[in-house]
């Protein structure tokens, strides 16, 4: 990229000095025919609309990537208008392949991924998809930074058990050990949260837990809430502004705003006292019971914004032991500063 804009910095200024030149001494010739040739890109020989043979061709020696690869969008370009006359089929990923079958299955004579990393093959799908406002992200995220490509998530020729099959979103039925999980959309190698957990393992113990968003029950998936492609938001969580809006977008009566809010929810987000994905708690705080979160921060010795509890709040005395029970309005209320209604 650098390249390209140093040369054509490079260009313009070359193309400048000429222009003057050539008004100086009237021969219009003398640039045509003159430096300006020796700065010229060096352009790889544009491949001719003979050089491509069809995914048809293909299909004669690579019987198995054409099967599966027909399910898919990809497959279908020759549909979508704006692709018309432009490189379709497998030669849109690998190039034209005139040469290749020539050669009988020259392997130098292709563009291959064997031996290339992931980074260099999402580069390839980048190639068309960076312009989505959900994937021009892509180099943003931890996936990236973490070498993880578009292929360890999607299959780049369609799985067998087809693809875009609208109605099957991710999710099929209970996850066990004799229902792996398969996905039928968007060319997932794997059904979502099996997808996900086969590197996440961690997570997979978070939403066993007593109390759960439920991710393994099928229905919710990890990309409600985050952006399997990256992003700003920390942790890639979607939907950018605010830690809050990933919450928000189901449990939206929680957001406010309201007269007297609880500052933390503005500060800190739902995860200051929320796990998301499984908690021992009944409503998925970071602490097993309400009292010790609410400790946490309302403690007269340690210094935090949030004041200490009034001395009446014994905790010898039961009445005080479950705050929510007058702290009704924990989120925030429109008619009380102590959330009490
Ligand atoms: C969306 C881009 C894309 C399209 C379209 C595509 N391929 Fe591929 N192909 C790849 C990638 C990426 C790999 C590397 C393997 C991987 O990462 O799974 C690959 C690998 C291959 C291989 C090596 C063996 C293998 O399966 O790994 C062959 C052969 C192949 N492709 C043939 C084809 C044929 C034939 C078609 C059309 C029917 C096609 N490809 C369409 C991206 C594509
Ligand atoms: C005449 C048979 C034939 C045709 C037609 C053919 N190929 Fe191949 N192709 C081969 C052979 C043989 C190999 C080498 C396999 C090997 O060495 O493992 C190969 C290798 C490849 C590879 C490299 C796989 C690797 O391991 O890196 C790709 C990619 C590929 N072909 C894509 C295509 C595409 C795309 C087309 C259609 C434009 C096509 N081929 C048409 C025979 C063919
Ligand atoms: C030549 C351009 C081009 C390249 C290269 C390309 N894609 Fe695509 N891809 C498209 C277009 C265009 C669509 C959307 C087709 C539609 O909407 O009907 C699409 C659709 C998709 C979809 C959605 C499928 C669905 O069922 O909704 C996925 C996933 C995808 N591409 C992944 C990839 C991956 C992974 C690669 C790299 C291995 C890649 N693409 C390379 C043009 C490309
Ligand atoms: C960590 C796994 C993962 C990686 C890496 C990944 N994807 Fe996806 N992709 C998904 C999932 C999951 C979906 C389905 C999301 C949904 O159902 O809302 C998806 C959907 C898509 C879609 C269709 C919907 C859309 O957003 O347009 C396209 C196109 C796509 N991915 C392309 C890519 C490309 C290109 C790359 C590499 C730059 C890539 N993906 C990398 C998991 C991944
Ligand atoms: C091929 C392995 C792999 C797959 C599949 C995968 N991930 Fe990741 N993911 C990683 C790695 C490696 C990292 C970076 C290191 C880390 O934070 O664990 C990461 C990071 C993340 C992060 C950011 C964590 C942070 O601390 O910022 C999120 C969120 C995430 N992945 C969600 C998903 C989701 C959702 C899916 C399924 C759609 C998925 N991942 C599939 C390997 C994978
Ligand atoms: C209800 C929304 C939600 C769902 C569903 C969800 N996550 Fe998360 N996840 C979050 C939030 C919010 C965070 C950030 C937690 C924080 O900042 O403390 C997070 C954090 C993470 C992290 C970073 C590690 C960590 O503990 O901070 C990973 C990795 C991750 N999620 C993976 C997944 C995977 C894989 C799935 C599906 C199996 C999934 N998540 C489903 C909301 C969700
Ligand atoms: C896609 C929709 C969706 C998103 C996004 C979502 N939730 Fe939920 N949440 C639910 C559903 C549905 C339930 C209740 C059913 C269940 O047990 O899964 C629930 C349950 C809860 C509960 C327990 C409520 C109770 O009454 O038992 C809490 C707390 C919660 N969510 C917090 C969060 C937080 C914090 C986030 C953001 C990290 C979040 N949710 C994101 C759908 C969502
Ligand atoms: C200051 C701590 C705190 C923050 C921040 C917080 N919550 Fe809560 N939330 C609680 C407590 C405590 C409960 C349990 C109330 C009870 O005991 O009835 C709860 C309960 C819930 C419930 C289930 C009960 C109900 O009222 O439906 C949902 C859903 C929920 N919270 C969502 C959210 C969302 C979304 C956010 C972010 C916008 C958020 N919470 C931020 C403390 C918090
Ligand atoms: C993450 C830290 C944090 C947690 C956890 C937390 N709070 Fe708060 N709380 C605050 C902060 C900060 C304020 C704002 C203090 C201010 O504005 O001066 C506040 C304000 C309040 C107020 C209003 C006090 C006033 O003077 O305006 C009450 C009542 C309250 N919290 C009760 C609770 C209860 C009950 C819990 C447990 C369910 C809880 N808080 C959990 C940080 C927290
Ligand atoms: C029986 C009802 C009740 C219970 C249970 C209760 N509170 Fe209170 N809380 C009150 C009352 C009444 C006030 C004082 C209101 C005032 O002074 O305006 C108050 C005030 C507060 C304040 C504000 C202190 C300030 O200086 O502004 C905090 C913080 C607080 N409570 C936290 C808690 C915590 C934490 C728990 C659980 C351990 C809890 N409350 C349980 C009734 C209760």
């Amino acid at each position: 990229m650098a390249s390209i804009k140093f040369f054509k910095i490079g260009l313009l200024a070359v193309f400048s000095v000429l222009v003057l030149a050539w008004a100086v001494s009237g021969t219009y010739s003398t640039v045509l025919n003159g430096t300006l040739g020796a700065y010229a890109e060096p352009q790889p020989t544009p491949a001719s609309p003979d050089d491509y043979v069809g995914s048809e061709t293909c299909k004669a020696c690579h019987e198995d990537q054409f099967k599966t690869f027909g399910t898919t969008k990809h497959a279908k370009l020759a549909e979508v208008a704006s692709w018309k006359d432009k490189a379709q089929g497998c030669e849109s990923c690998h190039g034209p392949g005139k040469a290749h079958v020539e050669g009988s299955g020259d392997k130098t004579k292709i563009i291959s991924f064997t031996g290339k990393n992931s980074k260099e093959i999402s580069e390839t799908c980048l190639g068309c998809h960076a312009g989505k406002e959900s994937h021009n992200n892509f180099r943003r995220g931890e996936h990236w930074r973490n070498d993880v490509g578009c292929t360890d998530c999607h299959s780049p020729h369609g799985t067998a058990l087809g693809n875009s099959i609208d109605g099957s979103i991710t999710n099929i039925g209970p996850t066990s050990r004799q229902n792996p999980g398969i996905a039928t959309v968007k060319m997932l190698k794997g059904s979502e949260p099996q997808l996900c957990m086969s590197c996440h393992t961690e997570t997979r113990s978070q939403f066993s837990k007593p109390f759960h968003h439920k991710v393994l029950e099928g229905t919710m998936k990890c990309s409600d809430c985050h952006n399997p492609h990256g992003g700003f938001e920390s942790k890639q969580s979607k939907l950018a502004v605010g830690a809050d809006v990933v919450c928000i977008k189901c449990h939206g009566d929680k957001q406010g705003p309201f007269a007297f809010e609880h500052a933390p929810l503005k500060t800190e987000g739902c995860t200051a006292c929320h796990t998301p994905h499984g908690s021992s708690n009944p409503k998925l705080l970071t602490r097993s019971s309400v009292r010790q979160l609410c400790f946490e921060c309302h403690s007269s010795i340690t210094e935090q914004a949030a004041p200490g509890v009034p001395s009446f709040h014994s905790q010898a005395n039961v009445r005080f032991l479950n705050c929510t029970v007058c702290h009704v309005t924990i989120h925030g209320s429109n008619a009380n500063n102590r959330f009490f209604r």
